[in-house]
């Protein structure tokens, strides 16, 4: 009913790294081109955990946008906009707090791990509670039909999907809905009218999922609908309730093996991380000094890739032949763990070549990004209004 959107949002919490690129951003570079995409600065959301210090999110705002430019992300395809200044998502997220059950927030798993892990904020707050609820409402609001996350975010993505269909629930029984549903089916034209008739019982008497799909192509087609109808007769073919909100889904994100330069996961908080747009030289110090399998003590003593954190790189990095070349010269000790990384290397350095290339001309000009920023921020904007608007009025707010 909805065009097949795609939300999605970051933290602005520093620099992004290679994790970040091989994981979130290369996903959301292929996205673009098949989706209309939203992809927003989350400040709130960093609010949420960091509201001690203010100044790293401020400061991260505009990196992290370079960041996502440098991976190849296209402010011509793809909606870019911070979410503070799209003051809607805070509306919505007041307006389902007040018909969202306290039990569904207390049991999402991220609220207690993540007070558990940063036992050293104090995240016993009411904003942080609505962590996954704030979430719900940036998600909620443009219709999203697709959520790209890491597997960590899904249980956020199924709250989501219970909050938009509680709200249909609750709000989509307006008055007269039924006479409204008549008059929309009417104005499909009878043998359309006919037919939706007949799929919508077919639907809801066999349970028949092929009807709900024909059913719904059938009013994708129809030109002769309005927005508010297509709702109406959306919620009438699923249920008995006008559709206002979508249920998005969830679009795993693979999880990235990319190691940091002490063989664990690369993250930020393990100070393991290889920024996106590094220097050159500090990337090749790094690389040069990474751990590898503790058997090769001497140049002489063979080993074995699978326990060293460098041959992960290579399956991130080099082709199958580099990997064979490696793999072959590890495990007879015929090359040394320096050779071994220096295709690596080149080969990071040659992919932040072109991150620091698409950077450069925001960092020359600082004016292109906010400007970018500030026509995505519009964009957003416009859909983000129209959403409030249904919404208002379903909750009895639009007073006229
Ligand atoms: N919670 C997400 C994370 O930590 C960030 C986020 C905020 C988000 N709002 C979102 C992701 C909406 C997807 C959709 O990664
Ligand atoms: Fe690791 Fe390569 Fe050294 Fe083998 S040769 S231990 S794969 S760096």
């Amino acid at each position: 009913m909805f065009p097949e959107r795609v939300v999605s949002g970051m933290r602005p919490t520093g620099a992004l790294h290679l994790g970040h690129y091989h994981g979130a951003l290369k996903n959301w570079v292929r996205l673009q081109s098949e989706y209309p995409c939203f992809f927003f600065v989350a400040d709130w959301h960093a609010l949420t955990t960091h509201y001690d210090s203010p100044d790293v999110i401020e400061a991260s705002v505009w990196e992290m946008v370079i960041d996502w430019l440098a991976a190849g992300i296209d402010p011509k395809q793809s909606v870019l906009f911070i979410q503070s200044r799209v003051p809607e998502h805070a509306e919505l997220h007041l307006l389902l707090s007040m018909c969202t059950p306290l039990g569904w927030l207390e049991r999402v798993p991220t609220y207690k791990d993540q007070q558990e892990k940063l036992a050293d904020r104090d995240l016993a707050t009411y904003g942080f509670l609505g962590y996954p609820l704030l979430q719900s409402a940036d998600i909620l609001m443009y219709r999203a039909a697709y959520v790209p996350v890491g597997e960590d975010q899904v249980p956020h993505i199924e709250l989501t999907r219970e909050v938009g269909r509680r709200f249909n629930h609750l709000f989509g029984r307006e008055p007269g809905f039924e006479d409204k549903v008549r008059d929309a089916q009417a104005r499909l034209g009878s043998r359309d009218a006919r037919r939706y008739g007949e799929l919508r019982t077919r639907y809801q008497e066999q349970g028949d999922a092929t009807a709900l799909q024909h059913g719904r192509a059938l009013l994708d087609a129809s030109s002769k609908l309005g927005q508010a109808d297509r709702e109406r007769l959306s919620g009438w073919l699923e249920g008995s309730r006008r559709l206002i909100l979508s249920e998005p889904r969830a679009l795993l994100t693979e999880a990235s093996r990319m190691p940091g330069i002490d063989g664990q996961k690369m993250s930020k908080s393990y100070g393991n991380a290889i920024a996106m747009r590094e220097d050159p030289a500090a990337v090749t110090r790094k690389i040069r000094t990474m751990p590898t399998d503790p058997a090769r003590v001497r140049r002489t003593d063979a080993g074995e890739p699978n326990r060293c954190p460098v041959w992960q790189l290579h399956q991130v990095y080099s082709t199958e032949q580099t990997r064979e070349w490696a793999a072959a010269g590890c495990r007879s000790a015929g090359i040394g763990c320096l050779e071994c990384k220096q295709p690596v290397i080149d080969a990071v350095l040659r992919e932040q070549q072109s991150f620091h290339e698409r950077a450069q001309p925001y960092l020359d000009d600082p004016t292109l990004v906010r400007a970018m920023m500030a026509d995505g921020c519009d964009k957003a904007r416009e859909l983000a209004r129209d959403t409030m608007r249904d919404v208002r009025e379903a909750m009895g707010l639009a007073y006229r």
